[in-house]
């Protein structure tokens, strides 16, 4: 039985086939629509989501199947301390594979050492979020035809975003891919980031504060929100929340190909006036993350479909 807590969890080769299934399944919705019939899966949300859980909920009864869980932690009975191990037993009784959120780095990797059943981490705390990389790499690879051979600016909240750490440690693997960081000095991607994963591996990059120092050296523009949950005090995070805007004049300086790419939400990032800019991506992005999660439940469950 496999589960998936990290995107390195899949070799090159894994993400590949997952890649190319995914992208099938968008062209060839109805050959799919049956394959997961009498099929459960359960979303165990302990942090609040739009995008991941009702993704993988569509996912699931786009394949024929059924969908159960929790939306908050308050909503289960992790209210009356009840641990995830013990959560994951039950879940086990009643679906076929879950999809799991939680604040606490690490909580979905102790439920599928617990679980009899696949366990997918859906984000713990600002650790890993393996399922929006996957999104990720499926809308570079669909978007600009190729993993390898990048500039990416990733911009924002680089120290709590979870989505840039997993993406950081997914594109790596491939050949030439060139980062630049952008972020104020208190956002910096972890030093075990800089240090462990870029540096020890020769990957190129540098570190810039201002946008417009970036915008006309990328392949990608990776914005993030700043993470109101993840800091300790308010002050700090009203200075920070809207550092970096994103309008149509710093588009200007920008490649006439680059994409710009959000995990989303967006708070004020971004603003409205890019979103009908052709190279504004991220909602198409959303509607990646519904492929590639039905990729991941038949992979998971080891479902073949002719
Ligand atoms: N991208 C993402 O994880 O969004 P949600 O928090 O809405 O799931």
């Amino acid at each position: 039985m496999q589960h998936l807590m990290s995107p390195l969890d899949l070799s090159v080769e894994e993400l590949d086939k997952l890649l190319t299934l995914a992208n099938d399944i968008e062209h060839n919705p109805k050959k799919y629509a049956h394959a997961c019939e009498g099929k459960k899966l359960a979303t165990c949300f302990y942090e609040p989501s739009t995008r991941t859980r009702l993704s993988f909920e569509s996912a699931m009864l786009s394949l024929g199947g059924s969908v159960l869980g929790f939306s908050s932690a308050d909503s289960s009975s992790a209210s009356k301390g009840e641990s995830v191990s013990d959560t994951i037993r039950v879940i086990s009784c009643y679906a076929d594979i879950c999809a799991m959120r939680h604040p606490k780095e690490g909580a979905p990797l102790v439920a599928s050492q617990r679980s009899r059943i696949p366990v997918i981490n859906a984000g713990d705390g600002g650790h890993q979020h393996p399922t929006q990389t996957l999104t990720d790499l499926l809308t570079i690879r669909s978007l600009k035809g190729r993993l390898d051979n990048l500039t990416i600016g990733l911009c924002g909240d680089l120290k709590f975003g979870r989505t840039v750490h997993s993406l950081i440690h997914a594109l790596i693997r491939y050949p030439h891919i060139r980062f630049v960081l952008i972020s104020p000095e208190e956002l910096r991607v972890p030093s075990y980031i800089r240090e462990d994963v870029l540096a020890k591996n020769n990957i190129p990059f540098r570190e810039v504060e201002r946008l417009e120092d970036a915008m006309g050296e990328l392949d990608i523009l990776y914005m993030t929100r700043v993470q109101r949950e993840r800091f300790f005090n308010e002050d700090d995070y009203v200075r920070m929340k809207d550092f970096y805007i994103l309008n149509r004049k710093k588009m200007s300086l920008a490649k006439e190909d680059m994409i710009v790419m959000h995990p989303l939400p967006r708070v004020n990032e971004i603003s409205v006036e890019v979103d009908d800019d052709p190279r504004a991506a991220y909602f198409k992005q959303a509607q990646y993350g519904v492929y590639v999660r039905m990729a991941l439940i038949l992979t998971l469950l080891e479902v073949n479909v002719c």
